[in-house]
């Protein structure tokens, strides 16, 4: 347990280095208002590390920093907009420190009992998550390629019918830590719901089937959006996906390519996920529904670990791991398919859901409290299943993201839903 929580802690930073071994210029730009320079996600991963392993979490004791370069790193502090502004450490700096960091972490781990291996999972994954809000940066980063093209990826396949009916009746939903230990405060506890019969999309929402919806004059049909959606759609100016131009092509890591027809579309807000749902004669499924869909098996009545089953992942059922740069084609993983049949719901795209950030029944925050309590009731939407940048130890059928619904620098996409009547 404590060889793979330590390869898990190096495989993160090993991701962590490969985005951000480039020049201090790249490092210190802001590349867009709606994200940090990467060199602020760089040094607050170890001021993280530094809180949570190194202090237990309490932020009076000295860590590594000053108090008063530790505060540059608070993130309910600063908005993302104003980091650049600040006095950050140089990215010579943030390396040294990250280092020390980890080296002063992995000497407490030889000696952590194996009870108390939780905050180190749960470091190991905010990494994995800053890993992720990093490629969102590379994505929005102006000039010639970086990063390459990704790797190669299994082949799309025809899928056989658009939708998959879920019966009405109970589920398990959310986990508690005797199945799942690393999983996060939000995630738990495991609850029973029962739920109305519904269909849910086989694969997610592709390219092919938005460039229908942008034909159609979706975006200029005010009766496929909520009244918020369109007058973000008119104030934003929304015509299309983010990143995808009017000639028909996408910018992708900083090459210009053919939008592939068969990818599920990413890039989309939950305003436009909405529309687009509308005019399908769909909508979007609940975070309940979702989950139900992914990891319910109804035949022996219990939760699988994955949509698959309980076995680990391996790069032939779910694209994870951000080496790929881009979701798979729809119909790529019918082994990673779920008891229902329903596919491709670990990895390539986050699916937008219409549930609010709320707290599952009998919530308890974890040692990093203020991860999950402050954002409940919010004005945000939650995502699920994770997209192809998640690091695979950073996403289960019970993981929770959430996000404001304007939102689209994000590797957001859509599946639909319909009721049963
Ligand atoms: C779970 C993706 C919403 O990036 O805002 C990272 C994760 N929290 N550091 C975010 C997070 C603190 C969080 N999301
Ligand atoms: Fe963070």
């Amino acid at each position: 347990m404590r060889e793979t929580t330590a390869r898990g802690l190096e495989a993160a930073r090993e991701r962590t280095s490969r985005l951000t071994d480039f020049d201090d210029h790249e490092l210190t730009t802001q590349h867009s208002a709606l994200m940090s320079p990467l060199v602020w996600d760089l040094a607050h991963i170890g001021q993280q590390e530094d809180l949570w392993l190194l202090r237990g979490g309490n932020a009076a004791a000295q860590g590594l920093l000053s108090a008063k370069v530790e505060s540059l790193y608070d993130a309910f502090e600063h908005p993302r907009a104003r980091r650049v502004a600040l006095p950050l450490l140089s990215p010579t700096e943030a390396r040294g420190f990250i280092a020390e960091v980890r080296g002063r972490v992995l000497d407490g781990l030889e000696h952590a009992d194996e009870q108390g291996l939780f905050p180190y999972a749960m470091v190991e994954q905010h990494e994995q998550q800053h890993v992720e809000t990093m490629l969102a940066t590379h994505q929005l980063r102006d000039g010639s390629p970086i990063l390459g093209h990704g790797a190669p990826l299994p082949p799309g396949r025809p899928v056989p019918e658009g939708s998959v009916l879920v019966p009405a009746g109970p589920a398990t939903l959310g986990v508690d830590g005797d199945q799942e230990p690393w999983s996060l405060d939000n995630e738990r506890p495991a609850h029973t719901v029962d739920l109305p019969a519904f269909r849910i999309g086989r694969v997610p929402v592709t390219n092919a089937q938005w460039q229908e919806f942008v034909a159609a004059g979706g975006y200029d049909e005010q009766r496929w959006w909520s009244p918020r959606g369109w007058a973000h759609r008119l104030e934003a100016g929304l015509e299309r996906p983010l990143f995808w131009a009017a000639d028909g092509s996408r910018r992708r890591f900083g090459l210009v390519e053919d939008i592939a027809p068969d990818e599920p579309v990413q890039h989309v807000c939950f305003f436009e996920a909405e529309a687009y749902a509308a005019w399908a004669g769909a909508r979007l499924p609940t975070e309940q529904e979702w989950e139900k869909a992914c990891a319910w098996d109804p035949e022996r009545g219990r939760r699988r670990r994955w949509p698959w089953g309980d076995t680990e992942w391996t790069p032939a059922l779910a694209n994870l791991g951000g080496d790929a740069l881009r979701p798979a084609p729809v119909g790529a993983y019918p082994a990673g398919a779920s008891a229902y049949g329903v596919e491709q719901m670990i990895g390539d795209v986050w699916e937008w859901t219409s549930s609010g950030f709320e707290p599952w029944p009998g919530f308890t925050p974890m040692l990093y409290a203020d991860y999950s309590a402050p954002f409940f009731g919010g004005d945000y939407r939650v995502l699920r299943g994770g997209s192809w940048a998640v690091g695979g130890a950073a996403v289960r059928p019970s993981f929770r993201n959430w996000d404001l619904p304007v939102r689209r620098q994000i590797f957001s996409g859509v599946r639909l839903a319909w009721d049963v009547v």
